[in-house]
């Protein structure tokens, strides 16, 4: 049986395939597929690959600790790796005050923890989430998860105590906005309006926030909004817990986005690039709560796997070593280059927007309703798959091209890339005239 119809008859659509190629090896930015066709991957698998596929440093650290012992459960006995990659975390993320950290397997662990903290910490059971939220798939991750299809269909109930405000996405908002500061100030009313009509902040015990929304579209939230926001938490007892997931790890140029805002916040919660693409996440947070939970409260079986421990510690040295936020910067100026002379002529390319390599493209049908346009995201993406491009999509509406390319790419498959995006999109768009 070949492998496409083995994967079609063992395992069932709901897994789904973004591209339907098997790939057989990777080097750094590069996928090859089983008959050796070859991919530049503006994927990094979802965020994953900050440092590149296969990083022969991440790669050397996998298989020394590997030959020394492949798990150590951390409630059994102790590994060094797991107290030096928390150590680590701490020192690395914003904030001067005393840190603690624990680690788990998925970036839907490292949410469901941060909520278990929470609720500890303040004895109050309610979270805030916002429109356009992803912060996980299991059922209590759901619950904070925007996008009804294909996440949450047919999987609840959902946790209670949940409540929804809305995301600033000034371009989509409820109104037009003059400047970002009269979309943060109008945001800002809507939640405090929400304690009057819907929920009592005195019940809550976080807000969850992506200070840039990953898979609801790569939106920017206001720095006057955080700002406020930040504020409101404070004044009400509220814990803030900001999930860079995906906008963590160099990808916006710098170590982690909340450093660019200076503010301050209670929690934050990794994943994805933490280890060169090996499954590990972490809650790292205000030692006075981390502290606050009673012994054996957090953890599970594989968190902080040694190994996955070992391939975070050197994928770190090697963002540090090669300051891999600054060349996210230039990534990102040479794409937004390119995509706004393209902007300035297209009919359908609305919106650019992003920090550092982390940029969204949002494509409409029409520039006055602002009708979101999958249909033309769908087929850019399958164009430049055909010329070697891999791409994914991101939105609640399925209409934004995001870029997560490994940040290692080199100038001349980035330029190539780049060509392939901006001929796709002028293709599709001529298949519309
Ligand atoms: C911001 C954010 N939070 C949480 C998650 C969930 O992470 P995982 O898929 O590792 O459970 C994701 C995954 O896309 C994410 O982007």
């Amino acid at each position: 049986m070949k492998p496409e119809d083995k994967r079609n008859k063992f395992i069932p659509k709901a897994v789904y395939n973004v591209h339907k190629i098997i790939i057989n090896k990777a080097e750094d930015f590069l996928i090859y597929d089983e008959k050796g066709d070859e991919y530049i991957d503006f994927t990094g698998s979802i965020g994953v690959l900050n440092v590149g596929n296969a990083n022969s440093e991440v790669v050397k650290a996998i298989k020394e600790q590997a030959e020394k012992f492949t798990h150590a459960c951390f409630h059994t006995y102790m590994h060094k790796p797991y107290i030096d990659l928390v150590e680590k975390l701490a020192r690395i993320t914003p904030g001067d005050f005393e840190k603690m950290g624990a680690l788990f397997n998925s970036g839907a662990e490292a949410v469901e923890n941060a909520m278990k903290i929470a609720r500890h910490y303040t004895e109050r059971p309610g979270i805030i989430t916002f429109d356009y939220a992803f912060h996980g798939r299991t059922i209590s991750t759901l619950s904070l998860t925007s996008k009804v299809n294909p996440y949450k269909k047919g999987f609840g109930p959902f946790l209670p105590e949940v409540y929804r405000v809305p995301y600033p996405y000034c371009f989509r908002g409820e109104k037009s906005f003059e400047s970002e500061k009269e979309c943060a100030d109008f945001y800002i009313k809507v939640l405090e309006e929400h304690f009057i009509k819907y929920f009592d902040p005195e019940t809550i015990a976080a807000v969850i926030i992506e200070p840039i929304l990953g898979e609801g579209g790569f939106v920017v939230a206001p720095f006057d909004y955080l700002k406020r926001l930040r504020e409101i938490t404070k004044k009400h007892g509220i814990l803030l817990i900001v999930d860079e997931i995906q906008s963590g790890f160099c990808r916006t140029g710098s170590m982690f986005y909340w450093e660019q805002t200076g503010l301050d916040y209670d929690m934050i919660t990794l994943g994805k690039s933490i280890a060169g693409g090996l499954p590990l996440s972490a809650v790292i947070g205000k030692k006075e709560l981390m502290e606050n939970i009673q012994e054996g409260g957090l953890g599970g079986t594989f968190g902080g796997n040694p190994v996955s421990c070992a391939a975070a510690l050197s994928a770190i040295e090697f963002m540090e070593k090669n300051e891999l936020w600054k060349r996210a910067n230039i990534i990102g100026e040479k794409i937004v280059k390119r995509l706004v002379e393209l902007k300035e002529k297209s009919k359908y390319l609305a919106d650019i927007r992003g920090k550092g390599a982390m940029i969204g493209i949002e494509f409409i049908k029409n520039k006055k309703t602002k009708e979101p346009f999958k249909e033309f995201v769908s087929k850019v993406i399958a164009k430049s798959r055909e010329k070697g491009l891999l791409l994914i999509s991101c939105g609640v509406y399925g209409n934004v091209i995001r870029t997560l390319m490994p940040l290692t790419i080199n100038d001349e498959y980035l330029d190539k890339a780049l060509d392939i995006l901006v001929s796709s999109i002028m293709e599709v768009e001529r298949e519309y005239e």
